[in-house]
């Protein structure tokens, strides 16, 4: 099988890159190792940048996300020395010269985009079983695997990794190429989906003693909440009641906030890493989120991985109208300047609200003092904002 960009992946990268170079008149044909019901269920990552929402409506896929996605102008920050004594707001809106961010689950994200590209018939194999990518080096890459039990070899002009940290493209470029920066966080986030009104119009991002917890939700109806656990904590040590009576202890405030509490629909836990590679391309191979992770707590993930293939279809556009490598030839570079900005964000935040084990006094007073800071200065303020509702794309 032949086609122009072989994309390993389809997540909210590989679908929005197939989506862009159809608009673009290029062909792709997206590889899936899980099923279409897999990935348009699990529940991930929820918040949309403004740049995002932007890109979904200008090129025709934002239509239930007009209608359902809830715009959010603010968000709120609880700390406190002694339990919180109140929430302080930033006024994201008001911060960015109207930008906001946009609840939405990832999920619906990538059925949106599933549908369209299927309904222009663009093709996807879902369910692809020992997907592997090859001669990269040469200007003949492939992707092979299996599909319905037959072999295929989809050889194309280029591969785009779109398959994330945990994919097969980045283990797959020779040892030596890339350099790795991580870090690993001493804690990880356990997650739940609850049937229950949210308990605040706005996310909450909760510092305190007992740990880092976070008042999320998906719509009107499904609340999503987070709290700092151990890295190495098992579910089955967290039986309902005990992770509501955690959450209510982390949010609650001097004046009575209480938290609704509604059936539990799902639970898991999440570790925290920050990683890149550089650069984010090995010949014809490009990585996209395949090269990085972020640490949730800035929610920037999903929408780091759009604006990396953002860059790539340009790049991809370039090459194929004109002839021009230079956007091949610059895709790590610019992306790259983008991502670390992104790293920086993420780390800042996850440092600001958790605890972390080997923590003193001195650290806690510090994190204190930051997070005063934050709220109380129009610059700092405005910082957080304008990272929050998303950098720009270049
Ligand atoms: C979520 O709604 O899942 C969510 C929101 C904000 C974050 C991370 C996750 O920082």
């Amino acid at each position: 099988m032949r086609t122009q960009v072989g994309i390993v992946g389809a997540g909210p990268a590989g679908l929005m890159l197939s989506h862009l170079l159809h608009r673009a008149g290029i062909e792709s044909v997206v590889v899936e190792n899980r099923s279409r019901q897999y990935v348009q269920e699990r529940v991930r990552a929820g918040v949309l940048e403004q740049g995002t929402v932007d890109l979904m409506n200008e090129t025709g896929v934002g239509e239930r996300l007009a209608r359902e996605g809830l715009v959010h102008r603010g968000l709120e920050l609880r700390f406190g020395r002694r339990g919180h004594r109140r929430g302080h707001r930033i006024d994201l809106f008001g911060l960015t010269g109207g930008k906001a961010i946009t609840i939405y689950g990832q999920n619906k994200v990538v059925e949106d985009l599933t549908d369209a590209r299927l309904a222009a018939g663009g093709r996807i194999f879902f369910a692809a079983e020992d997907v592997s990518v090859h001669g990269f080096d040469s200007a003949a890459p492939s992707i092979r695997f299996r599909a319905g039990g037959e072999a295929v070899e989809l050889r194309g002009d280029f591969i785009a990794g779109c398959d994330g940290f945990h994919g097969v493209c980045r283990p797959s470029i020779p040892a030596g190429v890339l350099t790795a920066f991580d870090r690993v966080y001493p804690f990880a986030w356990l997650g739940i989906l609850a049937e229950v009104e949210p308990s605040s119009e706005e996310l909450i991002y909760s510092r305190h003693e007992r740990g880092f917890a976070l008042h999320s939700m998906r719509s009107p109806e499904l609340t999503r909440l987070y709290l700092q656990v151990a890295p190495d904590e098992e579910i089955g040590n967290w039986p309902d009641e005990r992770i509501w009576d955690e959450l209510q202890r982390r949010f609650e405030t001097r004046d009575g906030f209480t938290l609704r509490r509604g059936p539990i629909v799902q639970k898991g836990i999440t570790p925290m890493h920050s990683f890149v590679v550089e650069p984010m391309r090995y010949g014809s191979l490009f990585l996209a989120d395949a090269a990085h992770i972020v640490p949730p707590t800035g929610a920037k993930g999903l929408n780091l991985a759009i604006a990396d293939v953002r860059v790539l279809a340009r790049a991809f556009g370039d090459f194929y109208t004109s002839g021009s490598r230079a956007g091949l030839e610059g895709y790590s570079e610019t992306c790259l300047r983008r991502v670390w900005k992104v790293q920086r964000f993420s780390w800042w935040m996850t440092s600001m609200l958790h605890r972390f084990e080997d923590e003193n006094a001195f650290d806690q007073r510090r994190q204190l003092a930051e997070l005063e800071y934050v709220v109380g200065s129009h610059a700092a303020s405005q910082s957080l904002a304008e990272n929050y509702v998303g950098l720009p794309m270049d």
